[in-house]
């Protein structure tokens, strides 16, 4: 991990900063990182947004935010001394004489040189357009500290939009002040999948083709779309679930190691693993709503977006020649639960023929990303006392009775920090955004096709619809979720 280059005084200025994103998650994230010491011995937090709010009304909202995110830790010594720190800007996304007040209100607070991160948590449409005009006044030179812009999700609507705002930033700024966000590289779990990966040797040698018979992806969200009809009409699970998070997933398991952790030797190789990706057919794709979807407000009557996706990839490469990777991704699901199954081949000779031996379970390993975070590794073992049926077991480690002492912070604490470090490593880089698209281009198409894929209906509360385990029994395999207990 990179340290703090220097201890010159940092800024934070949130754009769209009277939203949720502010305080339920960014200063939550910050204050945190300031009681552990993390943040730069000087630091200022500037709110940019169009209400007329004062410095008091902006840290009361915040307060409330940091409270309930704290939950009964809350200390109010310690949440005054932060406040201090909290200034708010008004103005417009897109009005030039805004931004000189803005200007004028840093150089205020800064009263001499400093580090900036700008964030834009606004609404996509206006990334370009901030960028602009924070570039017009010069405000991305990095003579007196770094500049660096922070790029929320989502970026682009597919791939044309996403090139074009690419090509918009680095006309204004360079790609290495460039932070674009997905939360899911943030969290504990999934940074550790290249620790697990690549700081044991035990794994390596049967992470491909001639062990791995199939690799599995299940995101599942307990909460339906609540109140971002409007939001997610247009967006859909691919775009809002697929293009990020289940691609990076995909491309952490299915990398070769790189050579460094650096952040260009690790996205150069993530990189790879989307440029691999076979091109789907329609018989890769099924997609469906949940009941009820259409009558949410801020949905089309006669919507055809999916809330639930499931999508069968190949990775065209050496290592996982032949290797399915199913990747599924629903609201209004049966359970919360992110986890990836590395479901590996059945011994080559069963010797083992009593009937409740003839149809054993192929080990799996299964890396729990949320919400009871560990790793599960599942293996046929003999019933005691009988002539030799068969049953799996579990060997479990779970974080929360390994690392008692050490609880998982929130994904933003971790970006925020190294961002403000400058590692980029947790970011998504211009061209593996792009690749991800292209993927998610290609299956929109299907989807718009005559003859493409129909979105099919699923009943709330189920593991989606029943053709996404058709799909698999046809393949001779099933879902599998080892890190559920057998009721889920
Ligand atoms: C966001 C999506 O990126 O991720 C949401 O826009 C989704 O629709 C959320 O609910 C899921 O994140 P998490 O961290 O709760 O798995």
């Amino acid at each position: 991990m990179a340290t703090q280059s220097s201890d010159l005084q940092t800024t934070i200025v949130i754009f769209g900063a009277t939203g949720d994103l502010t305080h339920r998650k960014l200063v939550p994230a910050l204050y945190n990182l300031m009681r552990k010491g993390r943040l730069p011995s000087q630091f200022n937090i500037v709110g940019y947004a169009r209400r007329p709010w004062s410095d008091d009304d902006f840290r009361e909202k915040l307060r409330a935010g940091v409270e309930e995110a704290l939950d009964g830790e809350y200390d109010q010594a310690e949440w005054d001394r932060f406040a201090e720190r909290l200034t708010y800007s008004r103005g417009d996304l897109d009005t030039p004489t805004d931004f000189e007040a803005l200007q004028k209100h840093l150089d205020q607070v800064e009263g001499g040189d400093a580090n900036r991160i700008y964030y834009l948590s606004t609404a996509p449409n206006f990334y370009e357009p901030v960028a602009k005009h924070l570039a017009a006044l010069g405000m991305f030179k990095e003579q007196e500290g770094y500049r660096r812009l922070v790029v929320e999700k989502p970026f682009g609507y597919d791939l044309g939009t996403a090139r074009a705002l690419n090509a918009a930033l680095h006309t204004l700024l360079d790609e290495h002040q460039i932070y674009r966000i997905d939360h899911y590289l943030g969290k504990e779990t999934v940074q550790n999948i290249l620790f697990f990966r690549f700081a044991n040797a035990i794994f390596e040698p049967i992470w491909n083709r001639n062990y791995v018979d199939n690799v599995q992806i299940t995101v599942a969200e307990e909460v339906d779309i609540e109140h971002r009809g409007g939001y997610y009409d247009g967006a859909g699970v691919l775009r809002d679930m697929f293009q990020n998070h289940l691609m990076q997933l995909l491309s952490l398991v299915a990398m070769e190691p790189p050579a460094s952790i650096s952040a260009d030797a690790l996205r150069d190789e993530k990189g790879k693993v989307l440029m691999a990706l076979r091109s789907v057919t329609n018989n890769d794709i099924v997609v469906a709503q949940y009941d009820g979807y259409r009558g949410s407000e801020g949905v089309a009557p006669d919507s055809q977006t999916p809330t639930y996706a499931m999508l069968k990839l190949f990775v065209d490469n050496w290592r996982w020649q032949g290797v399915p990777f199913y990747l599924r991704s629903g609201k209004a699901l049966r359970h919360k639960v992110t986890e990836i199954v590395i479901e590996f081949r059945r011994p080559p000779h069963r010797m083992f023929k009593r009937p409740r031996s003839a149809s054993f379970n192929p080990n799996a390993l299964s890396l729990c990303i949320q919400p009871d975070e560990g790793i599960h590794l599942s293996f046929e073992a003999k019933v005691p006392d009988t002539g030799g049926d068969l049953q799996p077991a579990d060997l479990e480690f779970h974080y929360r009775d390994q690392f008692r002492e050490s609880p998982i912070p929130e994904a933003y604490e971790r970006l925020l920090l190294d961002a403000m470090l400058g590692d980029a490593s947790l970011f998504t880089r211009s061209d593996e955004i792009e690749l991800s698209w292209t993927l998610i281009d290609s299956v929109m198409n299907h989807l718009n096709n005559a003859g493409g894929p129909e979105v099919l209906n699923y009943p709330r509360q189920t593991w989606g619809p029943a053709e996404a385990d058709a799909r698999m029994s046809r393949d001779g395999r099933s879902w599998r979720l080892g890190c559920l207990h057998p009721d889920g």
